[in-house]
């Protein structure tokens, strides 16, 4: 589906007029379809349906308690990757033993914390870090279960920034080193091998690299589930891509599973995914208001009421999204689509025909659902923007903006 259409010119987030929304919720406005959630959620499930896989979202995405809500109740389980998301993803509902634990730098207060609340399992990046779990477990006396992230060393074709299984890469371990990683952290106490863990980066839009990292990494697993009786699982991470401009085409679940289920299939254990983003984001817009239009004979300025601090991905990975008008227009004009804030970095959009808006029109930023929000940030004291969640006809307010108050809260004068 699509969730933000036209109708009669006036943009539509399912039945709701965003015009509507940034009424009643004010701008900067994040905007999302619940049921582009679940569709998205359940053609993941679909495409790899003969494998039974573990879906479990990547709460990094996208982190409002209403859309880790929406996927628990279709059945998700959650990859989280600090205590701060494990907190977020069990008071939304989620079930601790469907949930994966990836990152390079777990403290320790974070692995017990995990721990206790028995989480399916960790990915562990460093075998200091599997000698770290084993004294958490020892010391709690609750098994931890491990599953080695191994750097395949293929290229994603992605933005370097994140791109994550080459080998100049800080994560996972190297093949030649995951053997004896194994071996060392069977010998220790309070662990217990799960499987193994890969992803290689994230917007891939090619089945490609996805096929050739398991292809890497299929004997040393055959070999791995031979030796080790409680190897039973293998993670194969997230990264599906997303069409963030028209001439784009994301990456189809069913053009992934094609890739991958031979390969699954030979190596006959659990599946675990982690998709992020092509769940999330699509399914989200940012919408803004704009404030001043400024035209020099070099290039217009549209200037709007959302900035960097809101959306920073523009700005990070040089990243592309839609710009609409929320009222639309046919007109358009070269420019850049900038916020307020004090850094020439901060744009949505650079040197792009943009629609030829007005002070006071309303506009969209689209592909905003996923790493929009969850990177959102208080830079230039900013209050952060609020959260609305459509579903059908009916639209829910589920993070309120921020206030003045909010962002000083915490802080205190010696
Ligand atoms: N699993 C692990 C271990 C991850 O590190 C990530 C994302 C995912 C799953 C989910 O990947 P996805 O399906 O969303 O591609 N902020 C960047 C993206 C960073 C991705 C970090 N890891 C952006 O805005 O493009």
């Amino acid at each position: 589906m699509q969730a933000f259409v036209y109708e009669s010119g006036r943009l539509f987030a399912e039945g709701v007029a965003v015009e509507d929304l940034a009424r009643r919720y004010g701008t900067p406005l994040y905007v999302y379809s619940r049921n582009h959630l679940r569709e998205r959620y359940r053609a993941i499930v679909s495409a790899m349906a003969e494998m039974k896989p573990l879906v479990c979202y990547s709460v990094k995405a996208n982190s409002n308690a209403a859309v880790i809500k929406t996927l628990v109740d279709e059945g998700s389980g959650f990859d989280i990757v600090s205590g701060g998301e494990l907190f977020r993803a069990l008071r939304a509902g989620a079930d601790a033993n469907k949930i994966v634990y990836a990152g390079v730098g777990k403290t320790r207060d974070e692995i017990e914390y995990a721990l206790r609340e028995r989480i399916g399992f960790f990915t562990v990046e460093s075998e200091s870090e599997a000698a770290r779990i084993s004294e958490c477990a020892r010391h709690l006396g609750i098994p931890g279960r491990i599953a080695f992230r191994v750097n395949p060393d293929v290229d994603p074709q992605t933005h370097k920034y994140i791109s994550t299984g080459k080998k100049e890469n800080k994560f996972g371990l190297d093949l030649e080193r995951v053997v004896k990683a194994y071996e060392m952290a069977a010998a220790l106490p309070g662990l217990e091998i799960a499987g193994l863990h890969l992803h290689i980066g994230s917007q891939i839009l090619s089945a490609d690299p996805f096929g050739q990292a398991l292809r890497k990494i299929k004997e040393m697993c055959l070999a791995l589930k031979a030796k080790y009786p409680t190897f039973r699982t293998i993670d194969i991470g997230g990264g599906l891509g997303i069409d963030y401009k028209a001439d784009q085409q994301a990456l189809d679940p069913a053009v992934y599973a094609a890739a991958v289920m031979p390969l699954l299939r030979e190596l006959d254990l659990k599946v675990v995914m982690e998709p992020g983003r092509s769940i999330v984001g699509n399914a989200g817009i940012l919408v803004c208001r704009v404030q001043v239009v400024k035209a020099s004979h070099f290039k217009t300025f549209i200037v709007v009421d959302a900035g960097m601090n809101d959306l920073i991905r523009p700005s990070l990975y040089q990243a592309h999204h839609e710009i609409k008008a929320v009222t639309e227009t046919s007109k358009t004009v070269m420019g850049d689509l900038v916020g307020p804030i004090c850094e020439s970095g901060d744009f949505l959009a650079q040197d792009r025909e943009l629609p030829d808006v007005k002070e006071g029109d309303l506009m969209a930023a689209f592909s905003a659902g996923a790493y929009g929000f969850a990177m959102s940030s208080n830079y230039n004291s900013r209050p952060r923007a609020a959260e609305v969640m459509v579903d059908g006809n009916d639209a829910y307010l589920i993070r309120r903006r921020e206030t003045w108050e909010d962002i000083v809260r915490g802080e205190s004068i010696p």
